[in-house]
């Protein structure tokens, strides 16, 4: 019976079918999904908090206005994405617990400091640029509410992408100081950023079955690369210059080759051994108990409005 039940499910996704909530699946693609997308929601939640950093702080209006917008929408995407998690049979507050607990991972990029202004468009340009090649073959991932879910997404980080890049710009084009500081932070930014999209693809423990089940419609290094490509003329184009000696245009490949990634440092950043992962835990479990009043006073209102409907 679970044989037959298994190759039909096996012949929809070979159709390109999108399964949804109510459809039959094996537990273990259920599973997958949960782990997938409830970390990517863990991500959003914490990659507001580098950002926040700066929003009291933001040299003019314009780009407090901008950023501000752009943390906004992070909570969103992080709302969204729990929401099409839910559908999987896991609970909102079973999430929050694995996060709170440690148990869960979130995007290792956000476990580094924001110590200047010019990280801000360096966030924007470099990691949303990565999020956007990250997550544009997930519009088309087979399981119908995360594939919704990152349409919508994906059109809020074209924005986040260009408002962090025109930073860089200003800064590139103004004084040498200013210059110095979006140098700086091309250099503290660039190889987490690669780092991002996850391990190399001879390692990558879910790769493989991602893809059969078109979780995953392109590997960690396809996307890597795509991303350096389509980043080092951007860079050039402002007078910056990529932190990686290594890196040349290889005319045979057709795109550029590039230098040894840091893999201990990144395994050492996803076990909970980052610049900033304790103070990120901090900060988030400390928003959770800080926030309770607000939750139980939601719901009484909840409640005495529902009571008020049934008079
Ligand atoms: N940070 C933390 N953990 C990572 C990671 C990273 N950058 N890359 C991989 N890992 C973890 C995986 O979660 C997995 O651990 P697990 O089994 O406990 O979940 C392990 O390392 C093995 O890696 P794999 O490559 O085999 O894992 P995946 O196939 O899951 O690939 C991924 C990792 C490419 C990040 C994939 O999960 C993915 O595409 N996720 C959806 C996109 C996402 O989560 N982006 C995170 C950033 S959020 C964001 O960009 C928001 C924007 O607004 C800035």
């Amino acid at each position: 019976q679970i044989k037959n039940l298994e190759e039909q499910f096996e012949a929809r996704i070979a159709r390109d079918e999108k399964i949804e909530p109510k459809d039959w699946m094996p537990e273990k693609y259920r599973k997958t999904h949960i782990r997938q997308m409830s970390q990517h929601a863990h991500s959003e939640i914490i990659g507001m908090l580098p950002e926040g950093n700066w929003i009291t702080r933001a040299p003019s209006l314009r780009r407090k206005v901008a950023l501000l917008a752009k943390v906004q929408d992070e909570a969103g995407h992080g709302l969204y994405l729990y929401s099409a998690t839910e559908t999987l049979g896991i609970s909102r507050d079973e999430m929050y617990e694995q996060l709170h607990s440690g148990k869960a991972k979130y995007s290792s990029i956000f476990n580094y400091p924001t110590i200047t202004w010019a990280d801000m468009g360096a966030i924007g340009w470099l990691v949303d640029g990565a999020a956007i090649i990250n997550q544009v073959p997930l519009c088309n991932t087979s399981y119908g509410p995360y594939a919704r879910a990152m349409i919508r997404v994906c059109k809020e980080e074209s924005f986040h992408q260009r408002q962090g890049y025109e930073i860089m710009i200003k800064l590139a084009n103004g004084t040498p100081e200013q210059k110095e500081m979006a140098q700086d932070a091309l250099n503290r930014w660039w190889w987490p950023s690669l780092m991002m999209l996850g391990p190399t693809d001879d390692v990558s423990v879910h790769t493989a079955q991602s893809m059969k089940w078109k979780l995953k419609r392109k590997s960690n290094d396809d996307l890597r690369q795509q991303f350096i490509d389509q980043t080092v003329p951007q860079a050039e184009l402002i007078g910056l210059t990529i932190p990686d000696p290594d890196l040349k245009w290889n005319e045979e490949k057709g795109c550029y080759d590039f230098g040894e990634i840091n893999w201990d440092e990144f395994w050492q950043v996803v076990k909970g051994h980052g610049p900033m992962n304790k103070e990120r835990m901090k900060a988030r479990v400390g928003a959770w108990e800080r926030g309770e009043w607000v939750r139980d006073a939601a719901m009484v209102h909840a409640e005495k409005k529902q009571e008020r409907k049934q008079k």
